[in-house]
């Protein structure tokens, strides 16, 4: 039986990752059919950029789709299927001053975890609320898949702000793991594993690792994050599968630290921020964080390219690939219009699977994904350690909703000084009045 065909928005197309997840769709057409996709942003020089070269891209290699980008969200949300979102509330001018102002102070910035984070989180839950109601509005039966980030703290807010809705919050972090996973234990795929993880997103550990025939693969992959990290045998010989920038590799390696507190379970790479944030802290440049170098580096590389092939009005040569893990997305648009029943990794209210953990908790955890959405496998209880920390991480997640929903300076700053990475309360209110400062144009006005 032929497949149907699916139309889809991508919201966010100025993204730097659309181009990337525009090869990976045309990859597997044959897996998921596509007869429309549209790309929505709010900044429209942006998306315009994006959108000019993946029309000559779609106009060569696939041009039985039908391509619309717009900023307008009647137009874009119509006749959809799929929004696969992706946005950036304040884009990287923001993301920097997130890695930064904590900085001053001497602790972590980053983009997903502690003080930045969470100033991202107060930016992200408006735009991304945006985009359900208009979903809703205008093709009420699609599906939303959303790798927004801080994905931990928008999952919060779309469970208890838009409950009824049909949104999914997905990240590319463990089946990144779990491709150099494969790769140490010399496994042409990831898929070639079943893994059973439990965590928040960004905060989790894999519990089990089998192969189809069901022997235990975590003793071999343990004995190399013991010594290596998540470094790839490939890497540490010179020989990468592809080429990983510096503050990867350092996160990568890193992993061989975080390991070693709990060598029962093996650890997202996110923990480090949580185990080490001092180690991290010292290994920063206050004045050039992450956010610069993505600028300077994966930015300007898709833009220029982009442009490239709208000038040259031709993307026969163009340099622009598959994002490799971005496959997951596609694996799980699949699993929902076909039915697929895939395992996959989703981040789901906990209802029960942990079972000594808070049921309204929103979970990274394997779910059978099927038409009707994902159902979540049952994840048993969970030590003492990896509770307390879950506990005061997703106390830390709630706090910034209700901060949110509430316009409620008390609850964030509460929120800040609950987080790990925070040293105290006086610090966590320095940052704040900074934060607050920074975010004028987009968080909720706070009393
Ligand atoms: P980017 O800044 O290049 O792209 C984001 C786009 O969103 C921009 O074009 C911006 O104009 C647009 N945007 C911002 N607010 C909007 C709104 N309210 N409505 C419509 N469009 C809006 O960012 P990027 O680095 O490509 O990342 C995009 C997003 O994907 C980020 O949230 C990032 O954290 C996330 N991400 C998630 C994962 C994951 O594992 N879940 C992996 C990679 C990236
Ligand atoms: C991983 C995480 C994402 C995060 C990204 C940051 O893929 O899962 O949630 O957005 O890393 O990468 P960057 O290259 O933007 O620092
Ligand atoms: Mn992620």
């Amino acid at each position: 039986m032929a497949l149907k065909e699916q139309s889809i928005v991508v919201a966010g197309g100025g993204s730097t990752f659309t181009p990337g997840i525009i090869m990976m769709l045309l990859e597997n057409l044959d897996k998921f059919p596509i007869r429309q996709i549209k790309f929505y942003d709010n900044d429209y020089d942006r998306q315009k950029q994006i959108a000019d070269a993946t029309e000559i891209i779609l106009k060569e290699r696939a041009p039985q789709i039908k391509f619309v980008a717009t900023t307008d969200p009647e137009e874009a949300f119509t006749d959809i299927d799929f929004v696969m979102a992706h946005i950036r509330v304040g884009k990287y001018a923001m993301r920097e001053k997130d890695e930064k102002i904590p900085l001053k102070y001497g602790v972590v910035g980053q983009e997903t975890c502690g003080p930045g984070g969470i100033a991202y989180g107060m930016r992200s839950i408006g735009g991304v609320l945006e985009l359900v109601d208009y979903m809703e509005k205008y093709s009420p039966d699609a599906w939303m898949l959303n790798y927004s980030n801080p994905a931990a703290i928008v999952a919060e807010a779309t469970r208890k702000l838009r409950p009824n809705s049909k949104i999914i919050n997905i990240c590319d972090m463990p089946v990144g793991i779990e491709a150099r996973m494969a790769e140490i234990l010399g496994l042409e795929s990831r898929k070639d594993m079943t893994i059973r993880y439990y965590g928040l997103n960004h905060f989790g550990w894999w519990t089990d690792i089998r192969d189809k025939d069901g022997n235990d693969l975590m003793p071999k992959i343990k004995e190399h994050v013991a010594e290596h990290g998540y470094v790839t045998p490939g890497e540490l010989n010179g020989r990468p599968e592809e080429e990983i920038e510096p503050s990867w590799m350092h996160t990568f390696g890193k992993a061989k630290e975080v390991y070693a507190l709990d060598p029962k379970v093996l650890p997202n790479t996110y923990l480090k921020y949580y185990f080490y944030p001092q180690d991290e802290v010292e290994h920063s440049n206050p004045e050039h964080t992450r956010a610069n170098e993505v600028m300077e580096n994966r930015e300007k590389k898709v833009f220029s390219e982009c442009n490239r092939i709208a000038n040259i009005k031709t993307a026969k040569d163009a340099k622009l690939v598959t994002d490799d893990h971005a496959s997951y997305i596609v694996d799980l648009a699949r699993a929902i219009a076909y039915n697929t029943r895939e395992r996959m990794l989703l981040i789901v209210p906990n209802n029960g699977s942990i079972v000594n953990f808070d049921p309204t908790a929103m979970v990274e955890i394997p779910c059978i994904v099927g038409s009707q959405g994902p159902e979540p496998l049952t994840m048993g209880e969970i030590p003492r350690f990896q509770k307390g920390l879950m506990e005061q991480q997703v106390g830390v997640e709630k706090l910034v909703v209700e901060a949110w929903a509430e316009g409620s300076y008390q609850k964030l700053w509460q929120a800040l000084t609950l987080s790990r990475i925070v040293p105290n309360a006086r610090i966590a209110k320095q940052i704040l009045d900074d934060l607050i400062e920074a975010n004028k144009e987009y968080w909720p006005e706070l009393v």
